[in-house]
């Protein structure tokens, strides 16, 4: 095949695998059963992860992971593998109906003032957390507030999307590594 071919393939298989995408600004909910290292059976991301499209399903990729060892206190990640990055921040006890794309990431709107992200984030009871995505394929924020939540037990948020794509690299340089030095 010639890369005309190849491109035009490319293009039938990116539109015929089109997924349901998040409505924006909707508030829904969703109980986790247990932390992902506190969970009875085999390690799965079922029962303890927020997967919001069936794209994250079908890549067993989850945009949002409740976590804790037995015992321990939780947290939530959303980095979760290879180069994928993501960030959390702690609003604190906000209604989740306020937040907004802007007020995810300076909840006041004071300049200076911005909200701080971490990789991952302490699980607190009635805290209000934004959530930005920049993996390779996925970019997104959302906003979910804990509602119910017991140590190392279930738990229940409710969120909403701010913003979410499936995307495709056009370019990108090689050798990433988490560890490589710089000369
Ligand atoms: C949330 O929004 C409502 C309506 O705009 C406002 O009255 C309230 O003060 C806001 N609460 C916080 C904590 O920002």
């Amino acid at each position: 095949m010639d890369s005309f071919t190849y491109l035009s393939l490319f293009i039938f298989v990116a539109v015929a695998s089109s997924f349901t995408l998040p409505e924006l600004h909707v508030i829904k909910k969703i109980s986790f059963k247990y932390p992902y290292s506190c969970q009875p059976g085999p390690s799965s991301y079922e029962g303890c992860a927020l997967f919001l499209t069936d794209y994250g399903v079908l890549r067993n990729m989850p945009d949002l992971l409740y976590n804790g060892a037995c015992g321990s206190s939780n947290t939530f990640e959303v980095m979760l593998a290879g180069d994928n990055f993501g960030m959390l921040s702690d609003l604190g006890d906000v209604p989740l109906e306020n937040v907004t794309a802007s007020k995810a990431f300076n909840y006041n709107r004071i300049t200076g003032d911005d909200n701080t992200f971490t990789s991952t984030i302490k699980v607190v009871s009635g805290h209000t957390y934004a959530a930005l995505l920049a993996k390779s394929e996925i970019r997104a924020l959302f906003v979910f507030r804990v509602e119910s939540y017991e140590r190392s037990g279930p738990a229940t948020i409710s969120y909403a999307v701010k913003q979410y794509g499936i995307i495709t690299l056009s370019q990108e340089s090689p050798g990433f590594s988490w560890d490589e030095p710089n000369h």
